[in-house]
């Protein structure tokens, strides 16, 4: 399985450095064979750890070059940085990235052959269409996205769960990943207002790998519990 957590804005690199070293060292100690990733913020990036891999929030799609407040590939290649979250709904609703600035970047980091966590998610009054309006909003942010990238990770976040407490029912993150596993056999996360309490529930249906975790992973005991509920599933 894999356990993911999102830091966005939060934490500083102090902060970070301790996290990681926590959940290092939990993995460590109880053998976690499972795929653990944090995004720490840009100012946090850092090597990876034995178990735990280290991933961009973000980067632009080429090496270097002249674009104001973005990283590229030579700063995340400082870090050995090899994993980066695209797509994230924060990317494409708060700071308007469009489906074509994505697949570009998509494309980029996949030459690189970089693990790539693909986001999508729809907003509410899409959800309050019903499914196959759902469905087809999905089917558009595959646009220009290879599914079947051999190092693709897809994260099936629904906008109105992210950072609200609220959470599609459990029938409906299968019925929805079932879906999307008929377009890929990429792994898939459900990602959404997963806290410690819920994740093994989300964690124990089927066509769901693993969690993205945002608010609910701040504090590294709570994402430790949820690597537990992970290993114990198996
Ligand atoms: P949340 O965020 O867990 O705080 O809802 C999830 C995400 O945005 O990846």
């Amino acid at each position: 399985m894999i356990l993911a957590t999102n830091f966005k804005s939060n934490l500083t690199r102090a902060k970070t450095v301790e996290y990681l070293e926590k959940v290092e060292a939990y993995c460590e100690e109880n053998s976690i064979s499972d795929e653990v990733m944090i995004f720490p913020p840009a100012s946090a990036l850092c090597e990876k750890s034995l178990h735990v891999s280290v991933g961009a929030q973000n980067a632009f799609g080429v090496v270097n070059g002249a674009f104001t407040g973005e990283l590229a590939l030579d700063q995340l290649q400082e870090f050995g940085i090899k994993t980066i979250l695209i797509g994230h709904s924060e990317r494409r609703h708060v700071l308007g990235e469009s489906q074509e600035l994505i697949a570009e970047k998509f494309n980029f980091y996949k030459e690189q052959g970089f693990r790539i966590v693909y986001c999508i998610g729809e907003p509410l009054e899409v959800r309050e269409e019903g499914n196959s309006a759902l469905l087809a909003y999905l089917d558009a942010q595959y646009k220009g996205i290879d599914l079947s990238y051999k190092n693709l990770v897809i994260a099936y976040e629904p906008v109105w769960a992210i950072g609200t407490g609220l959470t599609p029912t459990l029938d409906d993150v299968e019925l929805i990943h079932g879906a999307i596993r008929e377009e890929t056999s990429a792994a898939l996360l459900y990602g959404g207002s997963v806290k410690a309490e819920s994740a093994k529930s989300f964690l124990a249906l089927d066509n769901v790998d693993g969690v993205l975790v945002g608010s609910g992973a701040l504090n590294p005991d709570d994402f430790c519990s949820m690597i537990r509920d992970a290993a114990s599933l198996q």
